[in-house]
C-alpha cells in the first residue's frame, strides 16, 4: 500500500457515520430533522473526522418502515426539504472532505408506489410484472418472515386481483421483480439519477433478498441468468458513472456465502459489506469477557479480493441482530446485555445500544470504541454513538435506538424547538437523557467520550495499516485479550484489548528482523524499547487498550 493509494481506494480506511435526516437537527422547527439541519450540523461530523456520510431513506415515504417504505425513487420527502437542500447539504459535505452516500431500497417499494398502485389494478396491467405474483395458495412460510411480530408469510393476498405478492418484509413491501429487465433498467436509472445529485454510492439494502428471483416467470428467470452478473453490472455502471463510487451492501449471511457478493477477482460485485460475523462474536465476546469468538470469526474470514472492504460496527440502525449466534449463545449476550424480554426483539436480537448495556461504565464503553476502530476494516458509526447516546426503550420496536440527536441540555435536547409531540420519537430520558448526554457539553470537555472517538478516529485515519493490512492475531497468553498486528509494508501496527475487569500483563513477542524497534503508544504518550528479540511486556488495565505504532531504527514514520 503507497499512502497515495488510500486516496485512490477511500473506502478501505474511510470513517463513515449513519445517520436518519429525520431525527438529526430540525431547523425549521415543525419537529421534524431536515437537511438544513444536518447543514448546520456538518462540522459537527468534519470535526468528528467522519469522512463518508450515509443517509438513511430520505425519500417520499409512508412511513411505516421509517423510510424504507418508499413511494418515490426520485424524490425526496418533502419534510426534510427539497431536491435543492438535499444538493446543497451534499455540496457542503464535499467542502468539509465527506463524500455522501444514501440507503437505495430496492428489494421492494411501498405498496403506494405508484408502480404496485398500477400493478395491482388487473392482472394484465402494464406495471404488474414489477412484481412478483403467484395466483396459487402459497404453502406456510411463517419460518421465512423477517418480522415474525407482524407477518405470517411471505405472501399476501390481493383482493381485488385474487392473486398472491411477494413480500420478504412488512405486507405494505411488495418485492420488485428484478428478473423483469424494465425494472432492472430503472434500478440503474435510479441510481444514475442519485449519482447526477452528487452522491458517491450506496448502501444497498437486503442484497441477497434484492437478487432473488423466488415466484418470477421461468422465461425472465431463464434470460437474467446468475443475478451476481446482474449485480456485477450495476457495479460497473456506478464505476462508469463515477469512478469511485461504492456499494456497500447489508448482506447478513455467514462468511463463505458473503464472499460471493463481492464478487470474483478484482471483486466487480459489492466494495463492502457490514461484517454482521464478527459484530455478533465482539458480543459474544464481550460477554464471555473472552477473546476467543471474536479472534475466530477475524480469522475465519474469507480472503477478500484486495479493492474490497468490510465495515466494521458496534451498533447499526435495525435490531442488534444476534442471529447468526448459536441459541446458547445467543442468550448468553441476552443475559449479558439485555435480560429483559423488552429489550428484546424479534427473539434474536436487541433494542439497546452499547452503553446501557454495558451499565453505562465508561471502561467498557471506550474500550469497545478503541476495538471497534482496532478491527481489521472499515469502522461504521451509528449517530449518537460518538457521545454515548442511549436507546428509549418507551418507543416501540427498532425505534428505540433512533430517537432524537441529542445536541444540548435544552429543549428536546436541542434537535427541535416544536412540542414534544411533534418529533419523530420521544428523546431518551433519564440518565442517558440531554441533561447528562449532548455534544455541547461534551465538545467541551477534554475527556469526553467525544473527545475521545474523535481521538480513535484522527489515530485510525493516520494508521491505515489497520483499513488495509492484512491481521495477525499475536500469541500471548491472556484469554481475555485480543492482540492484533496489522503490517504493510514497513508500516506496522499493534493494538491490545482487555476484555476483562482485571489488569494483565502481556508479553508481546513481534516478528521484527531487526533490534533497536520501539513501541510508540498511539492514544497516549509513552515509549516502550522492545529488547532485542523484539520482547517487552506491556501492563493492561481492566478493560484496558493500547494501540502501538512500531518504530525501527532511522524510521521517518510519524508517531
Ligand atoms: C433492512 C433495513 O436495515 C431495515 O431497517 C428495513 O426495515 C428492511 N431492510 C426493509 O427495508
Amino acid at each position: 500500500m503507497r499512502i497515495t493509494e488510500t486516496g485512490d481506494l477511500w473506502w478501505k480506511n474511510a470513517v463513515i457515520y449513519c445517520l436518519d435526516v429525520e431525527t438529526y437537527l430540525d431547523w425549521d422547527g415543525d419537529g421534524t430533522g431536515d437537511f438544513q439541519g444536518l447543514a448546520q450540523r456538518i462540522d459537527h461530523l468534519a470535526e468528528l473526522g467522519v469522512t463518508c456520510l450515509w443517509l438513511m431513506p430520505f425519500y417520499p415515504t409512508t412511513d411505516r418502515d421509517d423510510g424504507y417504505d418508499v413511494t418515490d425513487l426520485y424524490g425526496v420527502d418533502p419534510r426534510l426539504g427539497t431536491p435543492g437542500d438535499l444538493v446543497e447539504l451534499i455540496r457542503t459535505a464535499k467542502d468539509r472532505g465527506m463524500r455522501v452516500i444514501a440507503d437505495i431500497v430496492v428489494n421492494h417499494t411501498s405498496d403506494r408506489h405508484p408502480w404496485f398502485r398500477a400493478a395491482r389494478q388487473s392482472t394484465d396491467n402494464p406495471y404488474r410484472d414489477f412484481y412478483v405474483w403467484r395466483s396459487d395458495t402459497p404453502p406456510d412460510t411463517s419460518k421465512e418472515v423477517v418480522f415474525p411480530d407482524q407477518e405470517q408469510s411471505i405472501w399476501e393476498l390481493d383482493e381485488k386481483t385474487g392473486e398472491y405478492y411477494l413480500h420478504r418484509f412488512y405486507k405494505h413491501q411488495p418485492d420488485l421483480n428484478v428478473a423483469n429487465p424494465k425494472v432492472r433498467d430503472e434500478i440503474a436509472k435510479v441510481m444514475g439519477y442519485w449519482l447526477e445529485l452528487g452522491l458517491d454510492g450506496f448502501r444497498v439494502d437486503a442484497v441477497p433478498f434484492f437478487l432473488e428471483t423466488i415466484g418470477a416467470g421461468d422465461e425472465q428467470v431463464e434470460a437474467l441468468g446468475d443475478p451476481h452478473d446482474y449485480l456485477r453490472s450495476l457495479r460497473s455502471f456506478l464505476g462508469r458513472r463515477t469512478g469511485s463510487g461504492i456499494l456497500l451492501g447489508e448482506v447478513n449471511l455467514p462468511h463463505d456465502q458473503q464472499r460471493l457478493y463481492f464478487g470474483e477477482g478484482d471483486g466487480d460485485e459489492l466494495t463492502m459489506m457490514f461484517d454482521f460475523i464478527a459484530m455478533q462474536k465482539m458480543y459474544l465476546s464481550l460477554a464471555r469477557q473472552d477473546a476467543g469468538p471474536l479472534v475466530e470469526a477475524l480469522l475465519a474470514r474469507p480472503e477478500i479480493p484486495r479493492d474490497c472492504q468490510w465495515a466494521t460496527f458496534v451498533r447499526n440502525h435495525d435490531e442488534l441482530t444476534l442471529d447468526k449466534l448459536s441459541e446458547d449463545e445467543r442468550q448468553e449476550v441476552f443475559a449479558a446485555f439485555g435480560p429483559d424480554p423488552d429489550m428484546q426483539l424479534y427473539g434474536r436480537g436487541l433494542r439497546r445500544r452499547l452503553p446501557p448495556m454495558v451499565d453505562g461504565d465508561p471502561r467498557r464503553v471506550r474500550l469497545v470504541y478503541s476495538l471497534l476502530f482496532a478491527l481489521p476494516g472499515t469502522p461504521t458509526l451509528f449517530y449518537g454513538e460518538e457521545i454515548g447516546m442511549g436507546e428509549n426503550l418507551d418507543v416501540p420496536g427498532r425505534l428505540a435506538v433512533r430517537t432524537p440527536m441529542q445536541w444540548s441540555d435544552g429543549h428536546n435536547g436541542g434537535f427541535s424547538p416544536a412540542r414534544p409531540s411533534q418529533l419523530p420519537a420521544a428523546v431518551t430520558g433519564d440518565g442517558y437523557g440531554p441533561a447528562h448526554v449532548n455534544v455541547r457539553a461534551q465538545r467541551r470537555d477534554p475527556d469526553s467520550l467525544l473527545t475521545f472517538v474523535s481521538l480513535l478516529v484522527r489515530r485510525y485515519r493516520e494508521c491505515p495499516e489497520l483499513g488495509w493490512g492484512p491481521v495477525r492475531v499475536l500469541d500471548q497468553p491472556h484469554a481475555s485479550v485480543v492482540a492484533l498486528c496489522s503490517q504493510v509494508d514497513d508500516g506496522t501496527v499493534v493494538t491490545l484489548h482487555n476484555l476483562s475487569p482485571d489488569p494483565v500483563s502481556v508479553p508481546l513477542r513481534l516478528d521484527l528482523e531487526r533490534a533497536g524497534h520501539q513501541l510508540v503508544e498511539l492514544l497516549q504518550d509513552g515509549v516502550t524499547e522492545l529488547d532485542d528479540r523484539a520482547r517487552a511486556d506491556v501492563p493492561l488495565d481492566g478493560y484496558g487498550y493500547r494501540w502501538y505504532r512500531v518504530l525501527g531504527p532511522g524510521s521517518r514514520q510519524l508517531a
